[in-house]
C-alpha cells in the first residue's frame, strides 16, 4: 500500500487540463493502485489523478459499491438535477451546495483498456461529475451556491 500526497486547493496542478492516456503501463497501474489506497485512507468517495499531482485522465470512485477505475472518461448523457452538499479531498473539512445532474452516463476505458459505459444516479452521478471536472482543472467551488461550511467528522 502506497499513499500519495493529496494536493490542496491553491496548488496549480489542480487548475491544469490532464492528458489522455494512450496505453496501460506498469507506472499507470501503480498510480491507479496508489490512488485507490489514498482515496480509501482519506475516506473519500473519489479521487482524480491531478489531486496526487499527475496530469493524466484517470479517476477512481467508490460510493460504497466497490472501486471504479475510469481512464479517459467522458460524460455522454445526463438528465435531471440534484442539489446537495459536496466536498473534496483537496479542500478538507469543507463542503458546499452544488447542483449536478441526477443521472449520468459515462464512457471510459477500464484498466484492460477496453471501452465501458457506466450509468449512475444520485451520489454516483455527483461523484462522476466532480471527478471528471478535476481532469479539466475545475473544482466544485466554482459551482458552489452560497458559502462553504465546515464539516466535522465523528471520531470512531
Ligand atoms: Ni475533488
Amino acid at each position: 500500500m502506497a499513499l500519495r500526497t493529496i494536493r490542496i486547493q491553491g496548488d496549480p496542478v489542480l487548475e491544469k487540463k490532464c492528458r489522455e492516456i494512450t496505453e496501460m503501463t506498469p507506472k499507470l497501474q501503480t498510480l491507479i493502485e496508489d490512488m485507490l489506497d489514498t482515496m480509501y485512507d482519506a475516506m473519500g468517495v473519489g479521487l482524480a489523478a491531478p489531486q496526487v499531482g499527475i496530469l493524466k485522465r484517470v479517476v477512481v470512485i467508490d460510493v460504497g459499491e466497490g472501486p471504479i477505475v475510469m481512464i479517459n472518461p467522458e460524460i455522454i448523457e445526463t438528465s435531471g438535477e440534484q442539489t446537495g452538499d459536496e466536498g473534496c479531498l483537496s479542500l478538507p473539512g469543507k463542503a458546499g451546495c452544488v447542483t449536478r445532474p441526477n443521472y449520468v452516463k459515462a464512457r471510459f476505458l477500464g484498466e484492460d483498456m477496453q471501452e465501458y459505459e457506466i450509468e449512475g444516479e444520485e451520489l454516483l452521478a455527483r461523484a462522476i461529475c466532480h471527478e471528471l471536472d478535476h481532469l479539466d482543472g475545475h473544482m466544485y467551488t466554482e459551482k458552489v451556491e452560497g458559502p462553504l461550511h465546515e464539516v466535522k467528522y465523528e471520531e470512531d
